[in-house]
């Protein structure tokens, strides 16, 4: 009986040829070899300091030119569980999705396959040449949203640079909160920013938001908060490695920073857990006519309850308030999801005709 499939891969050894690269150089060599049809698809990639590329014939690229063995299986891109070295039967718990942040893949193991967690890491890496490190996601923590990591194969490190839409963000992924799948998100809004507005990102992170707006768009200025201190640090080295201007970094709670801030045109809210609690002082902070970017993690069932409460912080703030785009964007359970609210709010004549006399 065969028990692991890895025993499968290596009934197939296979020689073949190979060009030798450096690791950086890697994944550019691959789509050159693709391109020209030599690559060897069958085959799987083999990987120590090098990189060791199958190919069907000698081609000369400048590289150097080996016969290896290699394990013959056709993988795709991602396609990590086919070489799984795991009993077959916890094969299909094998998680189908996982987060790439730089070049570190993130990945969620469910207690029975624990003990595998090295051999789910190594997979990873050998499915998708581009990654470096993999780590096990025990979780996120405290305020800060950090998660518990645990490098499972790989290089033992933490540090990477993530790229989206021509930025590139530098973010240690155990010490501050970042996820991959905001991509989309930072560059929606990127794009509604006018020339010449105030922002505030009251929850910044490393900056995804704050350093896309200020690198596709020309802001007066975007005020960049979060109360994380490495989170900071890293948005600093940020605006540094994208050479934005208009970003000013501030450590500290929102609550209490917002208080001596100027107001602003535009205030992006993304503490999907706990905004609500928040509103009231993003309202504080916005000038009479104001949009903002409300993410929360919800009940399907009580968004439209959101909604009204929500108009009636505005309301009480003076303010009239129309939803200009909601979407759910993620599934959180069966019965929660992450919606994104973009809310316009606007003064009543009449309150800022009272403002004026004050
Ligand atoms: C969901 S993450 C933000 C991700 C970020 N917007 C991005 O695009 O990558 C929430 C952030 O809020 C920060 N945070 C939590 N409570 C805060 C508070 N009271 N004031 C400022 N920042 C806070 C956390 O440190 C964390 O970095």
């Amino acid at each position: 009986m065969r028990i692991f499939n890895y025993a499968y891969f290596h009934d197939i050894l296979m020689k073949s040829l190979c060009v030798k690269v450096e690791r950086k150089q890697g994944e550019e060599v691959r789509k050159k070899l693709l391109e020209m049809g030599v690559l060897n698809k069958k085959l799987v990639i083999k990987r120590n300091d090098f990189l060791y590329i199958p190919i069907l014939k000698k081609i000369n690229l400048g590289f150097e030119i080996l016969e290896k063995d290699f394990d013959g299986i056709e993988i795709g891109e991602g396609d990590y569980k086919k070489i799984v070295e795991i009993p077959d039967r916890l094969r299909e718990l094998l998680p189908t999705s996982f987060d790439i942040i730089g070049d570190i893949a993130i990945i969620k193991i469910i207690d029975e396959l624990l003990p595998y967690k090295k051999m789910v890491g190594n997979a990873l890496l050998r499915a998708q040449i581009n990654l470096r490190t993999a780590c096990a996601d025990r979780g996120v923590k405290n305020e800060c949203r950090i998660r518990d990591l645990e490098v499972v194969a790989g290089e033992k490190k933490t540090e990477t640079i993530h790229k989206e839409y021509n930025i590139k963000l530098k973010v240690d992924v155990s010490k501050v909160y970042f996820s991959p799948r905001l991509a989309s998100e930072h560059h929606r809004i990127a794009k509604q920013v006018g020339k010449n507005e105030t922002v505030i990102d009251m929850f910044t992170g490393v900056g995804g938001f704050a350093v896309m707006i200020a690198k596709h768009k020309k802001p007066k200025k975007v005020f960049a908060i979060d109360i994380n201190k490495t989170a900071v640090g890293y948005l600093k080295e940020n605006i540094k490695i994208n050479k934005v201007e208009n970003v000013v970094p501030i450590q500290g709670d929102a609550k209490k920073v917002m208080k001596n801030i100027e107001k602003a045109d535009r205030i992006i809210m993304n503490l999907p857990h706990k905004a609500y609690e928040f509103f009231d002082d993003a309202l504080n902070s916005l000038k009479d006519k104001g949009i903002i970017h409300y993410y929360e993690i919800i009940e399907k069932d009580k968004i439209n309850n959101r909604i009204s409460d929500l108009k009636k912080n505005c309301e009480k703030n003076g303010r009239k308030m129309e939803v200009v785009y909601l979407k759910s964007v993620k599934t959180y359970s069966p019965s929660e999801v992450k919606v994104v609210m973009d809310v316009k709010c606007t003064k009543a004549a009449r309150e800022i005709f009272k403002a004026g006399l004050h």
